[in-house]
């Protein structure tokens, strides 16, 4: 049940995330699975389900084990072999066990069991960053949360390198006392008072080990200690320090190279919850899937039922609509956007042409002379393939001496295009964006002098190339560069909405770092005694708003997870450091689908004035307007539901703190209800800010707050408005928001015409 090949390089190739990818398995496939029962001997004929039954009324851990264990179909149980692979006890109720898709069928006519399934295989979807996003030492957040001290945030990933300096507990507290976790690294209760807790659901490992690289960046992210010097090649050196820099960090090893499945996953989020952990951060996801069969939103609705909150990544599919993973509104989903720090390279051309780009390799001996230019796609007219430069097509090519321009894409990953260069002997490499990726080029660690330009440059590269019987180039190193105006802007790969698991939900839900993240790395990549990385993704990001809701947990303890998502939205910025709307990687303003409610400001969402709350039992009606079976809702809460009962709601009446409209002739009706956070005796009024195609009334226009925790409804109206006023759109957007003098607070709207 690897991922294979195929599936992982696209993905690979847009970030660095692990997405997790659905492996199609059924009982069809296999019909080779009808053999005798002495055959099922082989381990490999089996399969891992998720199986999730009738809530037991047995609670000791052995106990539910052994009820699990009698469940199982009696050919298994007469087999020496360990059929269930993880019993849960607190996500969800059921477990994991290798089995036969017939095996499967006939545990399924049980009445104690709700339903079975194949386990899907998920993918895994910075030091510069907080004086970025204004965490200084100096800045309300990080004095008035203390740093995160006392949250614990869990990490869901491929473990971690425990010994990397930015893991030191110097100065730190002991973990909280309802800290229930252990260290598998020890065999003691705690690693140390940073990491407090370490475990691995890797059956092919034995400790929660780092082999990847991924997970130490992601904790380090979210809960690093300062480190100085931290660079990688030299470029984007400084203090590297992560959100939270107090916080202690528990470290659940539930994916390794080959992706994540979602047993362990499911197995690991268990743990995480009966340890006691504060926040779950979660960089790796599949794509768009029903709730009730997406095992992370079923790991983190029983979370946030037990006031945890949950950060996930939005996936690396983007630019394209609806290629989002993690959509539940109970989870924080994160895209990701780019900061002010460039690590810029030029390709320079034999006419005098430059073309900016980034390169993290930058090396000292390169001469930047000016060498044969060659376009990879001109190198072997019978391969279509082979101007993405990818190791097959250019196995036999001698490119010796020469600078060679490639093509994003062709499911070869970015530095695995320059290494194919190398070996074919080429001096340097040009990779140019594909069209959709346009103006947005990643600063990679390059195994040679290259350059990653946009479309456009890319595009002008080939002119020249074609203009002249001598064409020649060179790359012009130019190290760190900070400051640029346009950061932040969305990054190409980061996913888009709409959700598709739940049209009437805005998603996704928040923007932050995401692109050349430097942050630690289990082994030093430049041979200096520095370890750490720069890498991209929705991965990155993600662990920056794990980290910023750990500040927001300490300074507002009693905040509800969605209280929490709530400030981190409406505080949002829409804007860049140039004061202009936000732009994606067309340079062009970017849509409420790429930004959702804009860029995390983490000292504006400290206080935020009002709170849009949502109570766990809130989602009830919400699911069942969803039209899920009562069963499928049973599986999401974990209780018997009976929808007929429940006065189900239209998805877009969730007090959620945005708007997704699917608007057709006929106008629509929901309300929202706010709760005081702020000062008292505070009135604010409302300013709606939508295009004409779309009528917006809210009513009342003008609240005041007299109490603490008051909460105050209001009613909004979505009326169409003539067709003549849209224009080629088939969406507009637009906001809602509530000012006083000193607060604005804004929920973003869509509205798509249907
Ligand atoms: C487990 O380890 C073996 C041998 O190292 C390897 O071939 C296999 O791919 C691993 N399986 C997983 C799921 O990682
Ligand atoms: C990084 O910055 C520190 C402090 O400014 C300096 O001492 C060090 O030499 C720099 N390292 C590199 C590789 O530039
Ligand atoms: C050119 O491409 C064709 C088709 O893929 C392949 O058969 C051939 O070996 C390639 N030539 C070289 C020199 O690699
Ligand atoms: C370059 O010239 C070749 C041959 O004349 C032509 O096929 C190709 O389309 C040209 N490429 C560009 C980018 O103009
Ligand atoms: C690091 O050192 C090893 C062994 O000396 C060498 O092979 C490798 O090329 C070095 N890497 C870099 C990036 O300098
Ligand atoms: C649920 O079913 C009702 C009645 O058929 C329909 O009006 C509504 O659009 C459906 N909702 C969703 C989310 O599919
Ligand atoms: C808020 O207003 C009420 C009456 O309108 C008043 O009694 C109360 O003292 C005021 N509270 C503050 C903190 O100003």
């Amino acid at each position: 049940m690897a991922l294979t090949k195929m599936e992982l390089t696209p993905i690979l190739f847009l970030g660095f995330i692990l997405v997790i990818s659905v492996c199609q398995t059924s009982a069809q496939k296999y019909p080779e699975f009808e053999a005798a029962n002495d055959e099922l001997e082989d381990e490999s004929s089996l399969l891992t389900y998720i199986v999730h039954v009738k809530k037991p009324s047995l609670q000791s851990k052995e106990s539910l084990h052994g009820w699990y264990h009698s469940l199982l179909p009696s050919t298994t149980i007469t087999q020496n072999q360990k059929r269930i692979i993880f019993s849960y006890q607190n996500i969800v109720d059921g477990f994991a066990a290798k089995l036969t898709p017939e095996e499967a069928m006939a545990l399924e006519e049980k009445d104690e069991v709700l339903s079975t399934r194949p386990e899907k295989i998920l993918s895994l979807h910075t030091t510069h960053t907080p004086s970025f996003l204004g965490l200084q030492q100096s800045q309300e957040l990080w004095k008035g949360s203390d740093l995160g001290k006392g949250i614990i945030i869990g990490i869901l990933d491929t473990g971690i390198y425990p010994s990397h300096p930015s893991f030191s507990d110097e100065g730190m507290s002991s973990p909280p006392a309802k800290w229930n976790g252990h260290c598998e690294f020890t065999g003691e209760r705690i690693c140390n008072n940073k990491i407090i807790g370490a475990r691995n659901f890797i059956k092919n490992s034995s400790l929660p080990l780092d082999d990847v690289g991924h997970g130490t960046h992601t904790a380090s992210t979210a809960a690093g200690r300062s480190v100085q010097g931290a660079n990688v090649f030299g470029n984007a050196n400084g203090t590297a320090t992560g959100m939270a820099p107090d916080a202690h960090l528990a470290i659940y090893k539930v994916c390794n190279i080959n992706g994540c499945t979602e047993s362990a996953i499911l197995a690991g989020m268990d743990a995480a919850v009966e340890d006691g952990v504060d926040v779950l951060s979660l960089s790796l996801g599949i794509p768009s899937t029903p709730f009730f069969e997406d095992g992370i939103a079923l790991g983190a609705f029983s979370a946030i039922q037990k006031g945890i909150f949950v950060s996930c990544s939005a996936g690396n599919a983007g630019p394209l609509y609806g290629t989002l993973s993690n959509e539940a509104p109970w989870i924080l989903t994160v895209g990701a956007s780019t900061i002010d720090r460039k690590i810029e390279a030029f390709a320079k051309l034999g006419n005098g042409a430059e073309y900016i780009g980034e390169s993290v390799f930058q090396p000292k001996d390169f001469a930047s002379t000016l060498l044969p230019l060659v376009y990879a796609g001109a190198l072997n007219t019978s391969d279509d393939s082979i101007l993405f430069c990818g190791p097959t097509s250019m196995k036999n090519i001698d490119v010796k001496g020469k600078v060679v321009l490639c093509e994003l894409g062709g499911f070869v990953a970015r530095v695995a295009k320059g290494q194919a260069v190398k070996d074919a002997g080429g001096a340097a490499m040009i990779l140019m964006n594909s069209e959709n990726h346009a103006f947005n080029p990643i600063a990679d660690v390059h195994v040679l002098p290259a350059v990653h330009v946009s479309f456009s440059a890319g595009s002008s590269i080939k002119d020249y190339i074609n203009s002249t019987s001598t064409p020649t180039a060179t790359i012009l190193f130019q190290g760190t560069v900070i400051g640029n105006p346009l950061a932040p802007q969305v990054a190409s790969f980061s996913s888009r909405g709409p959700s598709k698991a739940s049209l009437g939900i805005l998603k996704p839900d928040i923007i932050g770092p995401g692109l050349n993240i430097l942050a630690s790395w289990p082994v030093s990549l430049d041979n200096s005694t520095q370890r750490f990385n720069i890498i991209s993704g929705t991965s990155m990001s993600c662990p920056h708003l794990s980290g910023i809701a750990a500040l927001l947990k300490n300074s507002h303890p009693d905040w509800s997870p969605a209280a929490i998502k709530s400030a981190i939205m409406t505080t949002a910025n829409k804007v860049n450091l140039h004061g202009k709307p936000i732009l994606d990687q067309r340079l062009l303003p970017a849509d409420v689908f790429a930004t959702g409610a804009g860029h995390v400001n983490p000292s504006k969402a400290n206080d935020p004035g009002l709170v849009y709350d949502i109570e766990t039992n809130d989602y009830i009606p919400y699911l069942c307007g969803l039209n899920y079976t009562d069963k499928q809702v049973g599986l999401i809460l974990q209780q018997e539901v009976k929808c007929s009962e429940v006065k189900s709601i239209p998805q877009a009446q969730l007090n959620y703190p945005s708007f997704s409209i699917w608007l057709g002739s006929a106008s629509q009706f929901y309300r929202r209800t706010l709760t005081n956070v702020g000062p008292v005796n505070t009135t604010y009024n409302v300013v709606i800010d939508v295009p004409l195609a779309v009528g917006v009334s809210v009513s009342p226009s003008q609240i005041t707050f007299n109490e603490v925790k008051q909460k105050v409804t209001y009613f909004v109206g979505f009326i169409p408005e003539g067709k003549e006023n849209r224009g080629d759109n088939m969406f507009v957007q637009g906001s809602i928001k509530w000012v006083s003098g000193k607060y604005s607070v804004s929920i973003p709207i869509s509205v798509v015409f249907v």
